[in-house]
């Protein structure tokens, strides 16, 4: 009771009657509650169990009730349900000594039971307010249900697609990356990081650093870059995502210059909080600091220290600062500041929450079921999951389809509920999304006929299979042969006017543990598609991937391809209104698709070599392979929509730039097809002389636009000198004066360009 008045009377006399914080308060209540608190009590904010005993039962971190009101914990995090939350948290305000709140988290990465395509498609619409409020609606559905944090966005820069989590990231471009780590964290956080109401969250940015770039796509291994190319690539999202406010920064599993992540005084402090001014908390990774040990960097003990030293708040998991933190400041390898400091930054993520002023502003049992799940945030995530889709070919005009057709549905995710949301999707109902097949149906119309077959296993190999549909997202293996598969669908597809094949990668062949050396369609899938092609008819192949595939094979031989991702709870009915037009597909890639695997890493914004080549066949003693091309199959930016669009040459206000001053680059857009459509016009710039070697193309800008069939837009961009700066060998930020080349296109590999200098 004694606490419980401490902190009311505190609270009354700091606490902000409107909503949002003010800064100064909020160091006055904080100062005020740390001086009553003991080193154990700071030191049990820092600890970030999973559920452990209380849900489950199972896990390592045991009694975690037992924790809760010994103030040794922090906050929990992936518990679904907000009665649970609200008794966890009841536990934590009057049964501690100090009452104070949880924090509780859950990876809530493309939305909560309404669930948005995987964040790789997500950013493929390469629209920001539908990404935005994508985040905002999983931030209402979250919030609703007890949650406060969520570990996301993850914004790693990605160019291995052997990587599973590049499902989970924004692609290989750090500018689109970085615009698309401020559009969700505005979505989860509201505009003004206030948290002014209950349906605002924290954001957590992960995984800091180079995650995306382990050697050779496997998961949670070495990284070794220069700083040069740190700076000029890959910290640009998650410096995005510090000047947005982010709430709070996860440390990524790889090392970074030799020493990991979790262990990087240079990473986490000189380069997060010194030289970003990030003002939020940290939090290792799952079990991260524990992982130092397999690294060789010691015992927990030791490791424990480090992470505290290097500037890591809260653990999650490990339990190192738990057991070890009071031994290590007796002994001197830690202090008491450093624990102060860390346990301040933590306390301040919960103030800013609001959860001192009510411990309970998540936990409103009257909100879920108004809240989640609804018919509004379904419809939307409907419309942005069609977004999402690229088409990658249409010969022909094969689609959109029209209806009154017979129309075979073919494939082993043509018919499956629990695939179709994707890898992350925590809080889903995997019985709740509609099937392909449910998905064709509601739009064919009732003159039409739509027959289904599963057609084939996911891969000829059981184990395969397994370890690719886990988290009970099981797609049923059949055991007939694949002959017997085969040709049961051949028999419906021979009668049919078009065959749908739905096929691919399952949802968990993509994501976290997930990285695969052959990135193809796999075996037994690709058989069934030759055969299905033999029948004559023609082929729609509906594309399901986590990742860039391997799709030369595909390319030349299947007449229409649409990439669809995992788009989420809503996908079904999103692939149906895409097929047969009532949606023109307008997703655009923001990875490369290789040829092979041989390519990788491939990605549009390399450098130039001394000895370039044009892909026209091989020439000896260049920079190309004696087998293979070195251009891509499908490059950054190219999708395909069912209208067709031209761009005119592109003009320049001046072909002179001065350092204070800017010039307008504009084009001209139009669509020459039948149907209204939307077109990514993006904006590339390379600086053609440098101090140190400069990209052969850089996404500077885009816009998304609306055209209606014949109609044209100008569309302006304006280029300002400090678009033009990169980190020299110095890492000082300048832009250097010269010539430019200014490239405008509907991909990275199609545009029109003009010169101009900066002087
Ligand atoms: C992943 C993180 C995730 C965390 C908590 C880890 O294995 O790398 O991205 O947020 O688990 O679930």
């Amino acid at each position: 009771m004694k606490k419980l008045l401490i902190l009311f009377f505190a609270i009354i006399a700091i606490l902000p009657l409107s909503a949002g914080y003010n800064q100064a308060e909020m160091d006055r209540f904080i100062t005020d509650l740390m001086s009553q608190m003991t080193l154990e009590e700071k030191i049990g904010q820092m600890n970030l169990p999973s559920d452990g005993d209380i849900i489950t039962g199972l896990g390592d971190n045991s009694n975690i009730t037992g924790k809760i009101k010994q103030s040794y914990v922090g906050g929990m995090f992936n518990i679904k349900g907000v009665e649970k939350i609200r008794e966890i948290q009841r536990i934590a305000v009057e049964e501690s000594r100090l009452g104070i709140p949880l924090l509780f988290g859950m990876d809530v990465i493309h939305g909560y039971e309404t669930v948005f395509p995987i964040p790789l498609g997500l950013a493929c619409t390469w629209n920001m307010e539908a990404i935005r409020e994508s985040a905002q609606i999983a931030a209402t559905e979250a919030s609703a249900d007890g949650i406060c944090w969520t570990f996301s966005p993850m914004v790693d820069i990605c160019r291995d697609p052997r990587w599973g989590r590049i499902s989970e990231g924004n692609g290989e471009d750090p500018f689109l990356g970085g615009q698309i780590a401020k559009a969700m964290i505005r979505g989860y956080q509201g505009e003004d990081n206030l948290f002014a109401t209950n349906k605002q969250i924290m954001s957590c940015a992960k995984h800091f650093a180079l995650y995306g770039a382990s050697e050779a796509g496997r998961d949670y291994n070495t990284v070794d870059m220069s700083r040069l190319s740190m700076y000029n690539d890959y910290f640009y999202p998650y410096q995005a995502a510090v000047e947005a406010g982010v709430g709070s920064m996860m440390a990524s599993f790889n090392v970074v210059d030799g020493i990991p992540a979790h262990g990087n005084k240079w990473l986490l402090t000189d380069v997060l909080r010194d030289q970003w001014n990030f003002r939020g908390f940290t939090v290792t990774d799952y079990g991260g600091i524990g992982e130092m040990m397999s690294h060789g960097l010691g015992d927990l003990q030791t490791v424990s220290a480090l992470a505290l030293n290097a500037g890591l708040d809260m653990d999650m998991v490990s339990e190192g600062y738990l057991n070890t933190l009071q031994k290590s400041l007796e002994e001197g390898k830690v202090t008491e500041d450093q624990i102060d400091r860390a346990c301040r930054y933590i306390l301040e993520a919960k103030y800013k929450l609001g959860l001192f002023e009510d411990p309970y502003k998540y936990c409103d049992p009257s909100r879920a079921k108004k809240e989640i799940y609804t018919p509004e945030h379904r419809a939307i995530a409907c419309k942005t999951a069609a977004e999402s889709f690229v088409l990658l070919k249409n010969e022909g005009n094969i689609l959109p389809l029209s209806g009154n057709k017979t129309i075979a549905v073919v494939g082993p995710l043509a018919n499956t509920r629990s695939n179709m949301p994707g890898t992350w999707s925590v809080a889903v109902d995997l019985n709740a999304p509609a099937t392909v097949v449910e998905g064709i149906k509601a739009v064919a119309g009732e003159k039409s006929t739509v027959l289904y077959a599963k057609g084939s296993n996911l891969t000829s190999d059981p184990v395969l299979e397994e370890n690719s549909t886990v988290f009970g997202r099981s797609l049923h293996r059949d055991n007939r042969s694949e002959e017997e598969l085969r040709n049961e669908a051949l028999a419906i597809a021979v009668g049919a006017d078009v065959i749908v094949a739905a096929i691919g990668e399952s949802s968990e062949m993509s994501g976290e543990s997930s990285s695969r050396t052959d990135i193809s369609i796999p075996d037994v899938q690709q058989r069934l598609l030759k055969e299905l092609l033999k029948t004559g008819k023609p082929v729609v192949l509906v594309l399901f991937t986590g990742r860039p595939l391997t799709l030369v094979w595909e390319n030349e031989n299947v007449p229409a391809i649409l990439n669809v991702w995992f788009g989420g709870s809503e996908a079904a009915h999103a692939i149906g209104d895409v097929l047969f037009g009532k949606v023109n597909p307008s997703g655009k890639l923001v990875t490369t698709f290789p040829r092979s695997v041989g390519q990788i890493p491939l990605y549009y914004n390399h450098f130039m070599t001394g000895r370039p080549v044009a892909d026209n066949g091989f020439e000896k003693y260049r920079s190309n392979y004696l087998d293979e091309k070195n251009a891509p199959l499908y490059p950054f930016g190219y999708g395909l929509s069912y209208t067709q669009f031209s761009y005119s040459d592109v003009k320049l206000s001046s072909t002179r730039l001065s350092g204070n001053g800017k010039i307008t680059v504009s084009v001209t857009v139009t669509n020459n097809g039948k149907y209204d459509g939307k077109e990514v016009v993006q904006l590339y710039i390379r600086d053609l002389v440098g101090s140190i070697t400069r990209p052969l193309k850089e996404l500077k800008g885009f816009e998304k636009i609306s055209l209606k069939a014949g109609e044209s837009k100008v569309v302006n961009f304006t280029i300002q000198p400090e678009m033009l700066k990169f980190y020299n060998y110095n890492l000082e930020y300048v832009w250097e004066p010269g010539e430019f080349e200014v490239m405008i296109g509907g991909n990275s590999r199609d545009v029109s360009s003009a010169r101009f200098i900066l002087q």
